[in-house]
């Protein structure tokens, strides 16, 4: 099935606060895969505009800038950390502002264009896991497993909210659901790579599944998938 280096290359992709950072780190760990957060890479770049103050109406600016980000997953003490420009933004990337305005700098073809290039190259080799929302259609559409994880705006809100609120964040249960819902619709709606499940994805909705049920189904799915095939991994 497979004829890449290092392995198959597995699309993670779906709405944000379903559960795929988890999820993916999980399943690369169980296979020995690299996992690639799109997601974060989206999320550095939106940082490095905003600090930088590009007018990102001004398109020539915007590829300039855009031609020079320097992002990078890099492991530490056996975590991944995002490194942008030098700097380790893991922790600055993850407020509630920082995700609006992700959600709004992701729409942008400069930008896209940028990572979409990042993300083929690291993982073209194969044995990784990307997850994202536009990897089984954009990036790699011939990512031999896709997965489309999904769960309940309600639900995929009050996991967020959770998670903020561990952090020490000041945040409501009805803001963190309205915000999960305009993210969605931001990144449904755009024009380019919109959110959208590839059609030969496996959709997964985890509302009322555990991780671990989760996992479990997709570590099946890739035993079937694999060995039916006879890949060599
Ligand atoms: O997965 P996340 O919440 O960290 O993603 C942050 C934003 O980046 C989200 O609003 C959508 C965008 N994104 C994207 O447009 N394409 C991807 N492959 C991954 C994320």
């Amino acid at each position: 099935m497979s004829a890449r280096k290092n392995g198959i290359i597995i699309a993670l992709d779906g709405p944000s606060g379903a559960g795929k950072s988890t999820v993916a780190r999980l399943l690369a760990d169980g296979l020995g895969y690299m996992q690639i957060d799109t997601g974060a890479m989206y999320r550095a770049a939106a940082l490095l505009i905003s600090q930088a103050g590009i007018d990102v109406t001004d398109q020539l600016a915007l590829v300039a800038f855009c031609n020079e980000l320097d992002i990078r997953l890099e492991l530490h003490n056996g975590r991944q950390r995002v490194v942008a420009n030098g700097a380790d933004v893991t922790e600055l990337i993850r407020t509630p502002e920082m995700s609006l305005l992700t959600s709004r700098t992701s729409a942008l073809k400069p930008v896209r264009d940028a990572l979409l290039k990042l993300q083929r190259l690291l993982g073209s080799q194969g044995g990784v896991v990307l997850e994202g929302r536009d990897i089984g259609t954009v990036v790699f559409p011939d990512a031999e497993l896709k997965f489309y994880l999904i769960a309940s705006a309600e639900e995929r809100g009050r996991r967020r909210y959770q998670e903020l609120t561990l952090k020490g964040e000041q945040v409501s249960l009805e803001g963190t659901i309205a915000e999960v819902i305009a993210r969605d619709q931001q990144d449904s709606e755009r024009d380019l790579a919109p959110l959208r499940q590839a059609e030969d994805a496996i959709a997964i909705d985890s509302s009322h599944l555990t991780l671990e049920e989760v996992l479990t189904r997709m570590m099946a799915i890739f035993h079937q998938r694999t060995e039916s095939t006879g890949s060599t991994l």
